[in-house]
């Protein structure tokens, strides 16, 4: 990595504020479901604690548009980052108000503040120089962690890097290793499955995987635009019409480039959106009017099993299909299955298709997992991420 990171900085008895992407997901009694991001964060933490600087940690926690809003306050958070460590997280009251800044400024060396939901001022995600220099103030070096987060250009993840040596930790520095060595390099043969609702949404990845990846398999609900492409019926199925073209020119650039698109070969169609609805396996040109694709069938899952299992690289991002309704979740499930048994680097881009990985139990049988949902598309798409483009090189 050409970015400088904590290891390159005295970090001893000085104040460091560390952006961390706790977004984690909360239920509607307000617990978290999923801790994954906060442990992601721990080296980071434990290593700046052991070296004797003063810790504040800072995060955005769900979308609450600029406004104080209880169900998105990081207090929960607090509590569990304390449960992890085994040490008590001083929680601020405001972002870099002042009880945050008195805190801050009463820091003894190995003590850690976690400050109130950055996005509850509407001037982070607009990356005001303000509240970016009001955020830095409190502290003197900044540490980026938030590889979540990396792909906004926010005051807390790039806007702040104006004012103070701005360096990498851990959980950046990892992911930026995983996700690069899977793309520069790959061990031979590299297969990319992608799912997820819309082509719209994977247009940029799947035209930077085209000619890098031997195999594309592509599930989920952009499967449908693909078959509209190659001219079959999809009935009710999730369609983006503007992006058929779209669709077909991948489908042509593909054979030119030397990569193979897998598409579906069956399908389980249902005649509503409902976890009950009626349902029917049904080969891939064979989806009644009336129905909607909402999985990958039997014989695609073992097409698809055979290849991922003969890859020495396999990065996966997406849903093969509706995976919230039990019903519809066989192809997701069975495709993570065979991520976990493949003998190959496996990677798993963030988001949905890390959540089942996780909830499944697979996590430890993967390469790695990505704590990025967009972050880990852009950067597959070979996007530059803000957040790290922001720290100092070395
Ligand atoms: C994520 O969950 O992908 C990151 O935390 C970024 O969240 P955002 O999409 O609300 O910016």
């Amino acid at each position: 990595m050409d970015k400088k990171t904590v290891r390159d900085v005295d970090v001893s008895g000085r104040r460091v504020i560390v952006r961390c992407d706790f977004n984690v997901p909360i239920d509607d009694q307000g617990n978290i479901t999923d801790q994954t991001r906060i442990s992601a964060s721990l080296p980071t933490i434990r290593y700046l604690r052991d070296k004797g600087a003063k810790v504040i940690l800072m995060s955005h926690l769900g979308r609450p548009k600029g406004e104080v809003n209880n169900k998105y306050s990081l207090r929960r958070v607090a509590k569990r980052l304390g449960e992890l460590m085994g040490t008590d997280i001083l929680m601020a009251d405001d972002v870099a108000g002042d009880d945050a800044r008195e805190k801050a400024s009463k820091l003894k060396q190995g003590q850690v503040l976690l400050l109130e939901n950055v996005r509850f001022h509407k001037e982070e995600t607009e990356n005001r120089p303000d509240f970016a220099k009001s955020l830095a103030s409190m502290a003197d070096i900044y540490v980026n962690d938030a590889f979540g987060a990396a792909h906004r250009a926010h005051a807390s993840t790039t806007g702040i890097a104006s004012y103070l040596p701005a360096v990498a930790g851990f959980l950046i520095e990892k992911e930026l290793k995983a996700l690069g060595q899977a793309l520069v390099n790959p061990k031979r043969p590299f297969t990319a499955a992608l799912g997820g609702a819309k082509v719209s949404g994977k247009i940029g990845v799947i035209s930077s995987l085209l000619g890098k990846v031997d195999n594309l398999l592509i599930g989920g609900g952009m499967a449908f635009t693909f078959f509209r492409a190659k001219g079959l019926d999809v009935g009710k199925s999730l369609l983006e019409e503007e992006h058929i073209e779209t669709a077909a020119r991948a489908l042509d650039e593909a054979q030119r480039k030397g990569t193979d698109i897998v598409l579906p070969e069956d399908i389980v169609a249902a005649a509503a959106f409902d976890n009950d609805a009626r349902r029917l396996l049904v080969d891939a040109d064979g989806i009644p009017p009336d129905y909607m694709g909402l999985d990958i069938g039997e014989k695609t899952i073992g097409v698809f099993r055979d290849i991922i299992l003969k890859s020495a690289t396999i990065v996966w991002n997406g849903p093969m299909g509706a995976f919230e309704m039990p019903n519809f979740a066989k192809g997701t499930r069975d495709i993570a299955h065979a991520m976990a048994m493949c003998s190959g680097t496996t990677i798993v881009g963030g988001g949905d298709s890390a959540a089942a990985v996780m909830q499944m139990g697979y996590a430890d049988k993967m390469t790695h997992v990505s704590t990025g949902g967009g972050a880990s598309l852009e950067f597959l798409e070979g996007k530059e991420l803000p957040g790290i483009a922001a720290l100092m090189n070395k």
